[in-house]
C-alpha cells in the first residue's frame, strides 16, 4: 500500500485527492463542529471547489494540501498540507502548514502525527527553510497542534481576509525553521 502515498507517517498516508474524497470532505465542511473557527460551513459546491484549488496549487508548485488516509483501513480522515500564504500579513515565511480533520478522527493524535510528517517532508524533501502556521486566537485545538510539533509563537495579527469585528479576526502566528526542526 505504501506506493500509493507521496509520504507517510506511522498510521497515515498522504496522497493527491480522488473523486471519492469529495463526499466525505463535503460532509466534514458542512459540520458546524468541524467549522467552529471558520466564518461559515461550506456547501458541497464550495467544498468541491476547495479540492480543485488544492489540486491546482499542487500542480503548479509541486506541494499543497494533501488528502490524508488512515493506512489501516484506507479511511479518508481530512487534510494536512502546505500552502503558499495568499495574503500579505506583514510577516515573512510564505509557506503555511494547515490541517482539518473530520471530528470522527479527533483526539487520537492523528493531526500532530501527520503535521510532523508534513514538516519532515517540507524540510528534508522539499528543502524549505521555514514554515509558518496561523489560526484564530480562540482555536486552541489547532494552536496545540502547532505546539506539539515544535513550532513557536511568533506573534499575533488581524487576518486581512476576515471582516472587522469578526470574533475570528485575531490570529496567532507560529513558525519553525529547518534548523529549529533539526534540533528538536
Ligand atoms: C485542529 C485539529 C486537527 C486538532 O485535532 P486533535 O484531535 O485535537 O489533535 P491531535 O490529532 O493531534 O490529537 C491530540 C489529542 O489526542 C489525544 N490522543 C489520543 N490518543 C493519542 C495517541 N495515540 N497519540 C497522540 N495523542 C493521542 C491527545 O491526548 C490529545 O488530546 P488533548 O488535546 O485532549 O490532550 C481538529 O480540532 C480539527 O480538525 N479542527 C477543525 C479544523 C481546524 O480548525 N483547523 C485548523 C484551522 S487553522
Amino acid at each position: 500500500m505504501g506506493e500509493l502515498y507521496i509520504f507517510e507517517s506511522e498510521r497515515l498516508g498522504f496522497r493527491r485527492w480522488k473523486d471519492d474524497d469529495r463526499e466525505g470532505f463535503a460532509e466534514m465542511n458542512a459540520n458546524p463542529e468541524v467549522m467552529e473557527f471558520f466564518p461559515d460551513t461550506l456547501t458541497k459546491d464550495e467544498s468541491d471547489k476547495l479540492i480543485e484549488r488544492f489540486e491546482q496549487h499542487t500542480e503548479e508548485k509541486g506541494f499543497g494540501i494533501w488528502a490524508v488516509e488512515r493506512k489501516e483501513d484506507g479511511a479518508f480522515i481530512g487534510f494536512i498540507g502546505l500552502l503558499e500564504v495568499g495574503f500579505d500579513a506583514g510577516f515573512p515565511g510564505a509557506v503555511e502548514i494547515g490541517w482539518r480533520l473530520d471530528n470522527k478522527f479527533w483526539k487520537r493524535g492523528y493531526a500532530a502525527e501527520g503535521a510532523k510528517a508534513t514538516l519532515d517532508y517540507a524540510f528534508k524533501i522539499l528543502d524549505m527553510n521555514e514554515i509558518c502556521s496561523f489560526t484564530a486566537q480562540t482555536n486552541k485545538p489547532s494552536e496545540m497542534v502547532m505546539q506539539r510539533i515544535g513550532m513557536t509563537k511568533a506573534g499575533e495579527f488581524d487576518h486581512p481576509k476576515l471582516e472587522k469585528g469578526s470574533p475570528l479576526k485575531k490570529h496567532v502566528l507560529y513558525r519553525i525553521t529547518t534548523g529549529e526542526y533539526a534540533a528538536l
